[in-house]
């Protein structure tokens, strides 16, 4: 019998992934059940590599359907729940606001419910560990961190469903006891991320020498961290972390959207043979996304002073690794790329 099962939510996707494989490979006695619906953003490829190990398996859901989520709590009597499953883009979630209420919010509080009902004999040993984003706290002027104090502020209906799912996992803690833990992270970048998302997009538009859309003057500011140090803060939180607790994560490393594009183009001249400058010319500045967040800025001294996390790679270190999977996975790429995608490109580029 499994020392732990434990349940991840949106394990299919860019960081439930990482997050689902780190955990299958280090905690051979854990069960972990990944529970995903498989949407645009999800992908089954993302976890080839394990799909067939003996403490994994792969469960096709909603959790915004409520009867499903319990009757899977049911059966599965999960010691602990992951909770990454989201729809995830601020682009689509100005076009969609919705669908983001239904997963972000609803979906949240299904699976809370769910967690309340089966927990409610025994909580010693439980944990909901909701995973959120810096997103929440709002948008920093030139100067400032975010700490886990900082007011919620969401801007966004994508950060405001976040917010707001964030809330309901407190809530959940002081009103019924429910052991839960929140941590808030910052850009995470990597293998796996789906390309609507900046660094993934302009890889695959540079290799296609395709335009490289820059929202406004490019001058927005985030904060990047590999995912896999994410996955690894996630682990560590999950067994460490205090219950009732919020923990920010963070690369304390920011750069300006076009700086960053910039040295995107300069690892990609020399990988793919070209001349230097030669890809820069396909920056194109185009209209700015509403109510465009100008800085995200991560304190996470919390987390690094309590339980002695710190993020690994140096900033070039890992996009060379990132860009370095995305050329050698171009399959995956075009998987992706063809169908929908081209339509939600369209979109999204030509038609706002
Ligand atoms: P993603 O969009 O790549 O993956 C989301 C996954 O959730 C997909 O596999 C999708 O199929 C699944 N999903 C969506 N709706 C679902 C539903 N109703 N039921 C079951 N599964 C569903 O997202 P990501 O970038 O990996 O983000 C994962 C989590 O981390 C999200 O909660 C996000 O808010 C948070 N986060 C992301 C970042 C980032 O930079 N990407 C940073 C901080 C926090
Ligand atoms: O901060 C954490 C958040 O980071 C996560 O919670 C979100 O799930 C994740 O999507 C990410 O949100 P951003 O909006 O910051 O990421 P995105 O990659 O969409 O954009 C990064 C920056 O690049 C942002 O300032 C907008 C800009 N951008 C983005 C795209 C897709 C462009 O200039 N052009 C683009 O085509």
């Amino acid at each position: 019998m499994a020392e732990k099962t434990i349940l991840v939510t949106g394990g299919a996707g860019f960081i439930g992934s990482h997050v689902v494989r780190l955990f299958v490979n280090k905690y051979p006695n854990y069960k972990i059940v990944n529970l995903d619906k498989l949407t645009y953003a999800g992908n089954l490829q993302n976890l080839d590599d394990i799909e067939t190990l003996a403490n994994y398996e792969f469960i096709k859901g909603d959790i915004v359907d409520d009867e499903f989520v319990f009757d899977l709590f049911d059966k599965y009597k999960f010691d602990g729940v992951i909770h990454l499953a989201a729809e995830s883009h601020v682009d689509r979630s100005i076009s969609n606001p919705s669908e983001f209420i239904k997963t972000n919010i609803v979906g949240t509080v299904n699976l809370l419910n769910a967690a309340r009902t089966f927990w409610k004999d025994e909580i010693d040993n439980k944990l909901f560990y909701h995973i959120s984003t810096d997103e929440v706290y709002g948008s920093l002027g030139e100067e400032g961190f975010f700490v886990e104090e900082t007011s919620y502020s969401p801007r966004s209906p994508y950060s405001a469903s976040k917010a707001s799912s964030d809330h309901l996992v407190r809530a959940y803690y002081h009103t019924f006891n429910l052991p839960v833990v929140i941590t808030n992270c910052s850009n995470n970048y990597g293998p796996n991320q789906f390309p609507e998302k900046l660094i993934p997009l302009a890889i695959n538009n540079i290799r296609e020498k395709k335009s490289i859309p820059i929202y406004g003057k490019g001058e927005n500011i985030r904060d990047w961290l590999f995912v896999e140090d994410h996955a690894n803060a996630i682990d560590l939180v999950f067994h460490k972390g205090k219950k009732g607790e919020t923990y920010n994560i963070g690369g304390n490393n920011e750069w300006t959207n076009i700086d960053l594009i910039r040295v995107l183009c300069k690892i990609m001249n020399e990988k793919l043979g070209r001349e230097e400058g030669e890809s820069e010319q396909l920056i194109t500045f185009v209209k700015d996304r509403a109510g465009h967040d100008l800085r995200y800025a991560i304190d996470s001294s919390k987390i690094q002073n309590e339980l002695g996390w710190n993020p690994s790679l140096q900033f070039e270190e890992g996009l060379n690794k990132t860009v370095d999977w995305y050329l050698k996975n171009s399959l995956w790429m075009k998987n992706i790329t063809s169908g929908n995608y081209q339509k939600y490109y369209e979109e999204q580029y030509y038609k706002r």
